[in-house]
This record gives C-alpha cells, structure tokens and sequence, in this order.
C-alpha cells in the first residue's frame, strides 16, 4: 500500500511540478514543465529574468499520432559535465565544456521520446531523442512546433527566411518591423525559395532594449532540414519552420535518432556571444582519427579575374555542350580561359615566393561553357581538364615549389550526377597530388524539387565531408546549409561559405560595411567562413571604366578581416599584380597566422564594430583586426593580452588620412613601435575602416631602431 502510494505520488509530481536547472555559475535557469494538458514546455531566465516565455516543444508526425500534447513523464535524469578538449585547429587551444543536462523521458500513446536539456554559462541547447522502441520505427516528420517566445520586440539582424540560399546581406530592425517580402528584390541571387514575409533564417541576432544578447540557431545538423524561424510579430513569439522536400515532408527518420540541438547563446556582453564555444561543444568529438594530413591553409587563387570579369571559367563560347560528345580540342578557345597551365604556373610561383600553402584554380575542367541555369544533369565529369591546362605537368610544378593545388568541383547543383562521380573524382585528385577541394552548389538543386537546406541536401554535404575524409581530402564547400559546428566532428571540413561573400561585390550592389560586423555574429556562429578577404583594387573600374561596382571597404579593413572573420582556410582574394602594387601592406597577409592558441574578443557590436586579437599557433605572435561599420570609429585597445614583462614590435597597418570606404579607400599608414602588456594603442579607423596590428616578440636591434608607443 505503502509503495503504490509513493508512485502515485512521484507520478502526480513529475506531472506537475517544473523540473528546474541552473547553468554552472547559477545565471541561466531553465524550466520544464507538463501543461495539464501534457504539452511539454520550457521557459529560459538569465539572472532572474525571462529571456524565453513559456514555450511549446514537440514534433508532429505524418502517419502517425504527433508528439505534441497528451504526454506523461516516464523518468526524469539530470546530470552535468565539466570537461577540456582539444581542437584539432580553432581559435583557441583548449575548449571547456561545462553543462548541467536534463534529460526528461515523456510517453504518448505506448510511444516514448527524450527532450534533452544541456545548460551552459552561455546558453542553451535541446533536441528530440527517438530511442529504439516496438511502437515507433519509421515516421515522416511532417512538424516541428519549437518555440522560442522572447519578452519583447527585440532590435534583429536577420535575412529572408530561404529554403536555397543564405547570401543576403543582413537587415536590422525590431522584430515587429520584419519584411522578408524584400527577398523577392535581392534579384542578384539566382535560387530563391522565399516561405513568407515573416520568416527568417538562423542564426537570428536579437538585442534586447535592456541590453541583452540572444543568439537562436542550432547545432550537429545531421540528417535533419535545417531550421528557419517564423515570427509572430505581436506576440513576439518565434517558432519553427523545417524546409520541406519537394512533396512537402521534413524529414523520413528511423529510430533509434534524434534531431540537432537547438540553440540559444545569452550574454549581457555582445564580446561573450563572439567568444562562445556552446554549438561546438554540442556537436561530436572528431570521428576521423588520424587526423595530422589536416592543414589549415592560406591560399591564393584563379579566382577573383573571373568574378571581375577579366578572365572566363569557359575555355569557349559556344553553348549546349554534351560531355561525352564535344572534340574539347576542335573548339575555338575564347582567349580569356583564366586555368591555363601557363596562369597556373604563375599563381603557384606567387605562391611559393609569398608562403602561400594552396593555389586554387577555378575553371580548369570542361563543362563550363553551359554550366548555369539549365537544369542540366551531366554538367561536369570532374576528371577531364581543358586542352589548355595539363594536370601532370601542373602537379611537378607545384610538387617542386612546394605548393598545393586546391581541386574546384562546381556542381552546378546537379548533385546527383556529382554522387555518381566523386569517388572517382577523389581518386583523380589523390592521384595527381591535391588534397583540398573547394565544392560548390549554385543553381536549382538535382533531384528536381529538393532545397539546397533540407534533409537529403544535408545527408549530402555530411556525406561529402565523410567520404572526402577517408581519401584525406580537406574540404571547403559553397552554398551549402549553414554551419552547425560540424566541423568539430569531421575537422577535415574546414570552411563553408554559406553566406553572402566578398564576391557579392564584385557583381552586385554588394555587401554594406556593416556586414561584416554582423556576419561573426549570425553565420560564423556555425563554423568557419570562406568570405575571400584582402581585395586591395577595391573599386572596380580600375578593371573597366564602365565597372561601377567597389568593394565597400577600406584597403586596411581587408586586412583586419583575416583576424575578425574566423576560418582555418583564408585567401588573399586579389590578383598577385595587385600585391606587387602594395608589398607593405601585403606583408600583413603573408604575415597573419591561419590556425590559433587563443583569442581575445576586445570590443564588439553587432552592425557596428569588432575588434579581436589571437595568437598564432606555437608562437609568440599576435595578431589583432579592428573593423567597423560606414561610420568612423576611434578604438583604445588595452595590450594586456601580451605576454607580461615582455617587449614586442606592433606593426600596425592604420587607414590614411582622409581614407573613406568610398570616396579615398585605398590610403594607408604603417608604422611600427615597441609595446608591451601595459600599452594602450589608439587605433583610428575610418568611414567602412579598420586597422591591423602584429605583435612579434622585439629584438635588441628593435631597440636601437623603434621608438615606445
Ligand atoms: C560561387 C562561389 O561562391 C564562387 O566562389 C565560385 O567562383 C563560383 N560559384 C563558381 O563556382
Ligand atoms: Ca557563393
């Protein structure tokens, strides 16, 4: 009597009492709780107040009775964890991963799933577990009801909710004021599958009138949609919207699985979102274990002639080509054809001369002559180069020079054709000395009807990563999904792209200043970016007198992006002959590390500044980047990250006077002095300006010839 009394007790307070816990310094607090209807429910504090309301979880199944309400809890388990890994390259040398978790396992008609809850200082992160059962094994998720009720009509950095692409620039306003109607005009973006007006894609950027910063994304996107956010704009209440398949279904899972975590990073400091390690920490340790072919890379490239418009990916002009039927070397070259061994070679000397690990070529494949926009399945083989570029001979040149060609595999979006082809395309590869690839999806994807973000667009990408890992292939892959901190897990995929690029400039209206300022806060917060900095010819009619597009920038602030835009893969995006023009500056981009001990977040708002400095892996360098939006901005940077009692020569690369991302960007000033952990530099950057600094440990010869800051 006495037992069955006692679990009807514990029965009835599982039901009803909220399940509570709080992040390990005690700042975040979560709830869960059962309605009395059984809908399972959550509400987020951060220092004792609401940052998320009351809000719905659940998954609504097709075919099947959904797992939205009529819930009862089975077992309620918490835990914690407190625990330092390594990462096989990052910003940092160590990665603390600290959590309290509550793992809450609910039953709905003989069917059971786990919401499981991790609590971090800085954030949070839930996902859906679907263990092995007799009642469930193959369900269609038709549904995600997620919600993320906010307090209030927070100030937003968003872009248009898409189901094909993420190359917007960002727009900031209150949540109530969101139009993501005005997708439909961002017309230089070729695939566009708008949802709605009021839907936005992650990671969404929030800021509170009290000053505080919420980040929604979601983390180890495997075999799942990704997630874009639907906004109610009187009620402030977001929730979930999955990019469906052609017939309208999210996902086809089997159990056991679970869906990606979904996340929310808190700080009353912008500086603490730039710094958090939370969706890493979510995903997997690395699955691949050897991993010591994996190099982070600076690279040069065949690249920006063609987006400027000075060089052609096409070794003809002539239209409807069938791979298996074209003589290649019967056509008429155009004589702009930039993958010429000839170029090439001259790339990999520049490279070799400037401490560049890669050159990627672009173009040196056939296909290129209709490869866009026309729903064309055999598009590229991936194997067979132009007659104008010869794969042996380039491979011993490199090989003597020391250089590594990067592989291009543009799929034009025909990704079934690219599934048929790559494993004997990574066997090309491995065969003729390259180890990197640069992949891309641009266009409507193949198989018609599914999205660049849903699941079988997903399972790819990460089947991508896999298989370019058993052949030791590093990867780095444009137009995918966002990043959800993959990159942990298969560290061989050093950068996606996934987001509007410096290229945008070269061809569009482009990318204001500010976006930059946004971008570490909104993508990069998946994982590295492939944005292509250090373009010095920032306006283009240098190129073309009827070239009225520029890169909205100083020359400076490119440099400042090697340090504020995080990736372990960078380019010098610009042409050599541009570099020769200005070898003092360029000497910052030889110089900048790729691959980091530690990192400092100084200063940061979104849309309006970033200032970072990081120390370069096994050295005693530093390296810091200062950005800011179009309006000018005096930086005092504090230098107590340098080693203490030690000397250093800053050698800081400041905009000129009078510099203006439009009207003078190009003018620039570098001087060099001696600093220590007790200086304090004033750095000026101008309108759409930034500055670079290195810090190299200073001689005694230093002494005799610089002056103390
Ligand atoms: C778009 C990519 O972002 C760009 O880097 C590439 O050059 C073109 N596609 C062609 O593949
Ligand atoms: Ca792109």
């Amino acid at each position: 009597m006495k037992k069955i009394f006692l679990v009807a007790w514990v029965f009835v307070s599982l039901c009803m009492n909220a399940q509570t816990i709080n992040s390990p310094n005690g700042k975040l607090k979560m709830s869960f709780q059962l309605t009395p209807e059984g809908e399972p429910v959550y509400e987020l504090l951060f220092g004792g107040k609401y940052v998320i309301k009351k809000s719905k979880l659940g998954i609504e199944l097709k075919n099947h009775p959904s797992f939205i309400k009529g819930f009862s809890v089975v077992k309620i388990d918490s835990s914690s964890k407190d625990e330092t890994w390594e990462p096989i390259w990052g910003e940092v040398k160590q990665i603390r991963n600290n959590y309290k978790e509550l793992a809450v396992t609910l039953s709905n008609e003989n069917r059971n799933i786990i919401i499981r809850f991790r609590l971090f200082d800085d954030g949070l992160g839930f996902r859906y577990e679907f263990p092995r059962q007799e009642q469930l094994s193959y369900f269609i998720v038709s549904n995600e009801v997620t919600e993320f009720n906010l307090t209030g009509d927070h100030k937003t950095f968003w872009i248009p909710g898409d189901f094909d692409s993420n190359e917007y620039f960002y727009i900031n306003c209150k949540l109530s004021e969101i139009d993501a109607g005005i997708g439909k005009e961002v017309n230089e973006i070729s695939t566009r599958s708008l949802p709605g007006p009021t839907i936005v894609q992650t990671p969404l950027m929030m800021k509170t009138e009290e000053g505080l910063y919420i980040n929604i994304h979601e983390a180890a996107l495997v075999d799942y949609p990704a997630m874009n956010i639907v906004i109610n704009q009187s009620a402030f209440s977001l929730s979930t919207v999955l990019v469906p398949d052609a017939i309208g279904n999210k996902a086809y899972l089997q159990t056991p699985c679970k869906t990606p975590w979904r996340t929310i990073i808190i700080s009353d400091k912008a500086v603490d979102i730039l710094a958090s390690k939370t969706i890493l920490n979510l995903n997997e340790p690395s699955k691949i274990e050897n991993t010591d072919w994996i190099k982070p890379t600076k690279y040069v490239g065949i690249w920006w002639p063609m987006h400027v418009g000075t060089a052609t990916w096409n070794y003809a002009d002539v239209g409807n080509i069938k791979l298996d039927q074209t003589d290649w070397n019967s056509l008429k070259p155009n004589g702009k054809h930039g993958a010429t061994t000839e170029n090439t070679k001259r790339y990999i000397d520049f490279a070799a001369e400037n401490g560049f690990d890669g050159v990627l070529v672009e173009g040196w494949n056939v296909g290129w002559e209709d490869w866009s926009g026309n729903w064309k399945e055999e598009v590229f083989d991936f194997v067979t180069p132009y007659p104008d570029y010869d794969v042996k001979v380039l491979e011993e040149y490199a090989k003597s020079k020391g250089v590594k060609i990067i592989m291009h595999h543009e799929t034009s979006a025909s990704v079934t054709n690219y599934e048929r082809r790559m494993d004997e395309a990574y066997r090309f590869m491995k065969a003729n000395g390259y180890d990197a690839v640069k992949t891309g999806y641009v266009g409507w994807i193949i198989p018609r009807g599914e999205h660049h973000d849903g699941q079988w667009m997903v399972n790819h990408y990460v089947r991508v990563a896999k298989t370019t890992a058993q052949y030791k292939i590093m990867l780095d892959a444009h137009e995918p999904v966002r990043p959800t901190g993959l990159h942990r897990t298969y560290p061989n995929w050093l950068a996606c792209e996934a987001a509007r690029g410096n290229e945008f400039n070269a061809w569009s209206r482009g990318n204001p200043p500010e976006h930059e300022t946004i971008l570490p806060f909104t993508r990069l917060m998946g994982g590295p970016m492939d944005y292509t900095p250090g373009i010095f010819q920032v306006k283009l009619n240098y190129y073309d007198p009827n070239k009225t597009e520029c890169v909205h920038t100083t020359l400076v602030k490119q440099l400042a992006l090697y340090v504020t835009m995080y990736s372990p893969l960078q380019m010098a995006a610009d042409l050599p002959e541009n570099y020769e023009r200005f070898p003092d500056a360029f000497q910052f981009i030889k110089d900048v590390a790729v691959d980091w001990d530690d990192t400092k977040i100084i200063s940061a708002e979104p849309g309006d500044y970033i200032t970072i400095a990081r120390k370069a892996k096994g050295k005693d360098e530093w390296y810091l980047g200062a950005i800011t939006d179009e309006n000018s901005r005096d930086e005092k940077v504090s230098l107590n990250f340098l080693d203490k009692g030690k000397w250093y020569v800053a050698t800081i690369y400041a905009d000129g006077k009078d510099a203006h991302w439009d009207r003078n960007p190009m003018v620039y000033e570098i001087k060099s002095y001696l600093v220590n952990g007790n200086t304090v530099l004033w750095l000026s950057l101008a309108d759409g300006g930034g500055a670079a600094v290195g810090f190299k440990p200073a001689s005694e010869k230093d002494f005799e010839s610089l002056k103390k800051y």
